[in-house]
């Protein structure tokens, strides 16, 4: 890699990467009321040597939570700031788009809600959010404890194996136990369709992940090498992956079809009147389709239910995969847990109204969450040219971008802010039990119910902004009850049967992201009955 400051070949040369022509414009402009961004050094070997989310942690302790960063032609405005978190997602929030997040992700999901144009987007948020009401949440409360009740009797039958055997417990990866079990839950939750994947191997499942795994690697590779000309054609992968997308986007038409030739009034009216308990298909397509009449345009139907598929899948497989990672270096906490399940549950199931009881483990998956941000990193494009607020520890005066800027917000850097939280870095669900009243910070008001009363979980609003587990503002993401009642299901479950450990040390589980955090070879763990069940 060439320097650009200096021009030699070193590898390891510090360099400035940045453009400070851009700075001093600024301040000219600006009269000088407004802050010249710090520019983040750092060697071009941080970039590639490991999850690019940890080198920006490192530069936003020592260039604070406003920087600049670029790295060859490309430059960058890594945010890890509540007060310009806010602004860009929420008080200015249509001041930006998905940038280069929409680049990567339009030629899979189409016009689907992530990768959308804003006038798309308008449209298509104000038919989608309302599927998410709470009849159809509860009745997906027994769709995700049918199918975490399948995981754990693919458990019990490997173990009784083991058994007779002479053995006591299992080996498993837990991460690909997670990933199967999401997808069954998603398919049925958003198409009515059973992957059936903790139990076989289907083309389709096949080209979901396949498809998956390409979305993953354009999301790390800063060249668009799919938009080569004739590359989807002449380059394998390439061809691979379009025959993967048609080997979905047939299934997907397939079943909106169906569910178009399918629809009765019935059932609308069953819909109406959020009768969903008493409804055989009570998936979110059977609302877009009965709701809205079969007029609905089958290709904008086809991008949104892609764009859930992938969206739903991979985030909710890898908050599971964390959760237990962290519970197994926390024996204690993982039996507290235990106790919480056996209190509210006893050797029952999962229900919509003993969810709500289950509070430590929510807190449990919403640390997780912290720790493990998914995605780590936000991606936006200024529209025009825009003043960030001053933040917390940058610049009080803000800063000026031009249009066209790409802006990283870091949710990893907000999560583990030394600024915000105590012991950043440690796992301790407790610690959103207790009201802050002030983290030192002069004017930070800490985690304020009142702000949203009610709420199921911390969230942004309680925050006010330093907490983002699923995003904030208008764009912030359509599945986060049914996320986190999903997580909190499969958690709860898994917990009440078994007690895992990892197989290894926690240091041999190595990490890796694309969209999200992830393990490089997967979470083995001993899964062993639990001796009082
Ligand atoms: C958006 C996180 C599960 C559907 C988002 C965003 C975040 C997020 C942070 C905002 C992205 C941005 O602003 O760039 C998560 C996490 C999940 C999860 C952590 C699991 C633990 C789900 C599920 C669904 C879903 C289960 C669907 C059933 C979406 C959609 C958007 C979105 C459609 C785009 C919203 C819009 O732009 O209007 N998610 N998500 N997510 N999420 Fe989720």
């Amino acid at each position: 890699i060439r320097c650009q400051s200096t021009g030699t070949d070193e590898p390891k040369t510090k360099m400035n990467l940045f453009d400070n022509a851009s700075n001093l414009l600024t301040d000219l402009l600006s009269g000088g009321k407004i802050g010249s961004m710090p520019i983040a050094e750092g060697a071009v070997t941080d970039l590639f040597d490991r999850p690019l989310f940890f080198s920006l942690y490192d530069w936003f302790l020592k260039y604070g939570s406003v920087y600049k960063l670029a790295f060859g032609p490309k430059a960058f405005v890594v945010v890890s700031d509540p007060i310009v978190a806010r602004h860009i997602r929420r008080e200015n929030a249509f001041s930006y788009d998905k940038g280069v997040l929409a680049e990567i992700l339009e030629p899979i999901m189409g016009k689907g809600l992530i990768p959308a144009d804003l006038d798309t987007w308008k449209q298509r948020r104000r038919v989608i959010a309302p599927g998410f009401h709470s009849s159809y949440l509860e009745a997906m409360a027994k769709v995700f404890t049918e199918c975490a009740e399948r995981t754990m009797l693919k458990f019990d039958k490997l173990i009784e194996q083991e058994e007779s055997g002479g053995g006591k417990l299992i080996e498993l990866d837990l991460e690909t136990e997670f990933s199967n079990l999401a997808l069954d839950i998603i398919g049925l939750g958003v198409f009515n369709y059973d992957f059936g994947s903790i139990t076989k191997e289907s083309p389709v499942i096949k080209a979901v992940y396949g498809t998956l795994f390409e979305a993953e690697h354009r999301s790390t590779f800063y060249i668009p090498y799919w938009n080569i000309p004739l590359a989807r054609w002449l380059v394998p992968r390439q061809r691979k992956f379009q025959s993967d997308l048609k080997v979905i986007n047939d299934c997907l038409d397939g079943l909106i079809q169906n569910a178009k030739e399918t629809r009765q009034e019935t059932d609308v009216e069953k819909l109406q009147q959020r009768d969903y308990l008493n409804l055989k298909d009570a998936s979110l397509l059977r609302f877009l389709v009965d709701m809205r009449g079969v007029d609905v345009d089958d290709r904008q139907l086809r991008d949104d239910l892609m764009t859930m598929l992938i969206a739903g899948h991979e985030t909710t497989a890898a908050v599971l995969t964390w959760a237990v990672f962290l519970l197994a270096r926390h024996p204690v906490k993982m039996k507290k847990a235990q106790s919480e399940i056996d209190a509210v549950l006893g050797q029952g199931r999962t229900t919509f109204e003993s969810l709500k009881k289950l509070e430590y483990l929510r807190l449990i998956v919403v640390e997780s969450l912290r720790l493990y941000p998914q995605p780590p990193l936000l991606i936006r494009r200024s529209l025009s040219s825009d003043i960030l607020p001053g933040g917390y520890n940058g610049d009080k005066n803000g800063y000026e971008i031009p249009a066209g800027t790409d802006v990283f917000l870091s949710v990893y850097n907000l999560h583990r802010s030394p600024y915000f939280w105590d012991k950043p870095n440690e796992f301790e669900p407790e610690r959103f039990l207790v009201q802050k009243e002030s983290q030192g910070i002069e004017g930070w008001a800490g985690f304020d119910p009142s702000r949203s009363p009610g709420a199921l979980y911390p969230n942004e609003i309680i925050s006010d902004f330093a907490f983002l587990p699923f995003g904030g503002g208008p764009r912030k993401c359509v599945g986060d009850q049914f996320a986190l009642m999903e997580s909190t299901i499969a958690l709860a479950m898994l917990l009440q049967k078994f007690d895992v450990e990892l197989k290894g040390s926690p240091e041999d589980v190595e990490l890796v992201t694309g969209a999200t955090i992830h393990t490089k070879t997967g979470l083995w763990c001993k899964l062993k009955k639990r001796s009082n069940v």
